[in-house]
């Protein structure tokens, strides 16, 4: 049976994952040491099955190479096949280099995800200047879109809406959305400045005037872009508009900055937020399931389960490492080492 072993931060999300597959739920213990380094644990047996790894990545550096040693210790410890489900992709917006000597953290981002797993899964990665994922990254990529069950959540919600997207790139957002729940959609026009300096300008909307409007886009990060657009909006008198996204970032006080400016704001679950109020579990395990049929050769970076070292076969008595392993003719400075019985050793 799968496994579904959540980083922390993501125990909510996996529950869901494994309830909806009806999958094992299994557990990752991991501290930090004194000196800032990571300890990494995986709890529940997984020789043999395949590893969903769920940690959606937002914020994506403090955790990413806890990550990386949980991925590895998985696969050491000889798990089948080892995703990593990320609701959330981070580091797809700086995919080229706007100014000369950026890192095009895009590209490296996806070379360090592709040499820790065998798979990638997730929702809505914001691909602007790269049709899809498969031209950054080298393993298996399963892209899954939430729009269908944000128009979805619209057309249950919402009474009259007009759906508008807050730049020209939302476009194939907004008019997918409001082809599916047969509603006008519009967009507006963005110019970004910097990490925080946005304007947004509006076409005139007065034909849809009595509609109740709806922003959509896929991230709010700095909350910015959807802030001047409902900002504008009772400008020619419309309502405040329903915020609804599907990557609720949030970053600092954004969210409270908007809340001042919109009637509701929504979110899917990819990142953990009070304004979550859509579901993607049952979205991701439907893709999971079904791509149990794919063929095993497309799994990558396969290596057999390591055997055990000696110092896993010396197990917690050379812990910590400042005492002589018992496998040494040295005295522990702490603790009389406790003999071990095992293959080619003799109690003494
Ligand atoms: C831009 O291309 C995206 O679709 C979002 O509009 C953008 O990432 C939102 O960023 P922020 O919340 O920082 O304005």
């Amino acid at each position: 049976m799968r496994l579904i072993l959540p980083l922390p931060g993501n125990e909510i999300f996996a529950r869901h994952l494994a309830e909806s597959g009806g999958w094992e739920l299994g557990a990752i213990e991991t501290r930090r040491f004194p000196d800032g380094e990571t300890y990494v644990r995986i709890l529940s047996n997984i020789a043999n099955r395949p590893v969903d790894l769920v940690c959606t990545l937002a914020p994506p550096d403090d955790g990413f190479l806890r990550l990386v040693f949980a991925a590895d210790a998985a696969r050491s410890l000889g798990a089948r096949e080892v995703t990593l489900v990320a609701p959330y992709l981070a580091y797809m917006r700086q995919d080229r280099r706007f100014l000369p000597g950026e890192a095009v953290t895009s590209k490296t981002f996806a070379r360090l995800v592709s040499s820790t797993f065998d798979r990638l899964v997730t929702v809505d990665p914001h691909l602007h200047r790269y049709a899809a994922l498969s031209a950054l990254y080298t393993i298996p990529t399963e892209t899954l879109h939430a729009a269908p069950l944000l128009a979805d959540w619209i057309a249950a919600e919402v009474q009259k809406p007009l759906i508008i997207g807050p730049d020209e790139e939302s476009e194939q957002w907004v008019s997918a959305i409001a082809a599916r729940i047969g509603a006008p959609h519009a967009v507006l026009s963005k110019t970004r400045h910097g990490d925080r300096s946005v304007d947004v300008e509006l076409p005139d909307l007065s034909q849809w005037s009595g509609l109740r409007p709806v922003l959509v886009d896929d991230i709010a990060s700095s909350g910015d872009t959807l802030f001047e657009a409902a900002c504008k909006l009772p400008l020619q008198g419309f309502a405040r508009p329903i915020c609804a996204v599907i990557h609720g970032l949030f970053a600092e006080d954004s969210y409270q900055r908007l809340l001042a400016v919109a009637d509701r704001i929504v979110s899917s679950d990819s990142v953990l937020h009070a304004s979550n109020a859509i579901r993607l579990a049952p979205l991701i395990a439907a893709a999971i399931s079904a791509a149990r049929n794919v063929p095993r050769d497309i799994v990558r970076h396969r290596r057999p389960a390591e055997p055990l070292d000696e110092v896993e076969r010396a197990g917690i008595d050379s812990f910590p490492a400042s005492d002589p392993p018992p496998w040494t003719s040295g005295v522990s400075r702490t603790r009389t080492p406790v003999p071990r019985q095992g293959k080619g050793d003799s109690a003494t």
